[in-house]
Formats: structure tokens, sequence, C-alpha cells
């Protein structure tokens, strides 16, 4: 199964949250790879600081480019990392993708960038992560209702706004926070 995490906004969480779902694969047992399709390569660094550590990462992160993107890929899943931007790698990854996630942080601005990456999504089962959430605070609620009502999937799980993941770049992910149960349901609603 291959995984897009797209929004063309940067800064929204597309790296921390690729990072994690393919760490959480593992730590369950698959087999699991990610695609760095960033040419700013972040989760790349992510995963050259970890090795350079005592705590490298427990998968491969590999560059890809347009045409690597579309290979048959020999683990159980495959999650794509993708760089802001309109630039054609996004559609590329997306037409790769068996089901793209959206991650997005719940305020106004940001998610005026989510309408553009849905619409190039809109071919393949799609799906808008909230992240960076304030949990149980009314903003949260609202956004989702908003969205739903917009005709919008919106995953069950949200990944609430931690320190702990903001300070975790460039170290193998060991707590998981939402995105073990994340995984299980974007593997369910894929299926
Ligand atoms: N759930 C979260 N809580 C707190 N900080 C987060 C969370 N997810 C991501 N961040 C932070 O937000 C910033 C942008 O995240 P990143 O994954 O690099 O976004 P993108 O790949 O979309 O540019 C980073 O500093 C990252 O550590
Ligand atoms: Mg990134």
């Amino acid at each position: 199964m291959k995984i897009a995490v797209v929004n063309t906004k940067g800064g929204v969480g597309k790296t921390t949250t690729a990072v994690y779902l393919t760490a959480v694969a593992r730590e369950g047992g698959m087999t699991a790879e990610l695609l760095d399709t960033d040419p700013q390569g972040s989760a790349t660094s992510w995963a050259e600081i970890a090795a350079e550590g005592t705590s490298p990462l427990k998968f491969p992160v590999t560059p890809a480019n347009k045409i690597t993107l579309g290979r048959p890929s020999k683990c159980d899943l495959t999650v794509i990392d993708t760089p802001p931007g309109a630039a054609d790698i996004i559609q590329a990854a997306i037409d790769a993708a068996d089901v793209v996630v959206v991650p997005t942080a719940p305020s106004g601005l940001d998610l005026q960038r989510v309408w553009p990456t849905l619409e190039a999504a809109a071919h393949k089962p799609a799906g808008v992560l909230l992240t960076s959430a304030e949990l149980g605070t009314k903003l949260l609620d609202m956004t989702k209702e908003a969205l739903e009502a917009e005709g919008v999937f919106v995953f069950e799980n949200i990944i609430g706004k931690r320190q702990a993941i903001r300070q975790s770049f460039g170290v193998s992910p060991t707590s998981f926070y939402g995105y073990r149960d994340l995984l299980k349901e974007i593997i369910e609603v894929t299926r």
C-alpha cells in the first residue's frame, strides 16, 4: 500500500506525519519505507541526523522522483513525503498512491490550501488529517464540521500539538501519539 502525504502549503506537518506513519508501520511488524520527493530533503535529513546519533530510523528513507515513484515496492507500506508548492511532483505522488493524507492545522489560513490539494487528489481516496491541533477546543470541532459540511472526509484520529513531536526531528520515534490509531484508520478506509 502507498500513502501520499500531501499539502501544497509548507509547515503543516507533512514530513512529521510521513516519518511517524512509517515508524508506526515498522513497529507493528510491517515492512515499510519512506520515499522523499521534497528537493529540500527534510525526511532525508531526519534520517541522516538519526543515523549519526544513537537511534537510527528503523526504515529506509530514499529520495524519489516522478519516475521512481511509480515503481512497484517490495514493502507492505510505502509512505511518500512531498514538497510544498504546485510542482508536478505532488501530482505524481498522488497518482502513485492508494490513499492521500492531507495534513493541516485547524486554522482558516491553513485550511485555504486544503481545497486545491484535495482537487488534485479527487480521483483517489483522500482525507484531511487535523494536526498540531489544540485538542478539545471549539475551533477544532468547528473546523471538522466545516470540512465535513463540504463533503470532505476528515480522519477521526487527530494529532495534538505536542512539544515532544516538535522536538523529535532527527530522532527515531519511540512514542507515537495518535499516529498508531491513524495508520489503522487509513488502512481501514482504504479497504
Ligand atoms: N503535532 C505536532 N505538534 C507540534 N509540532 C508539530 C506537530 N507536527 C509537526 N510539528 C512541527 O511543525 C513544523 C512543520 O512540520 P513539518 O512536518 O516539517 O511540515 P511540512 O513537512 O509540511 O513542511 C516542524 O517544526 C514540526 O516539528
Ligand atoms: Mg516537509
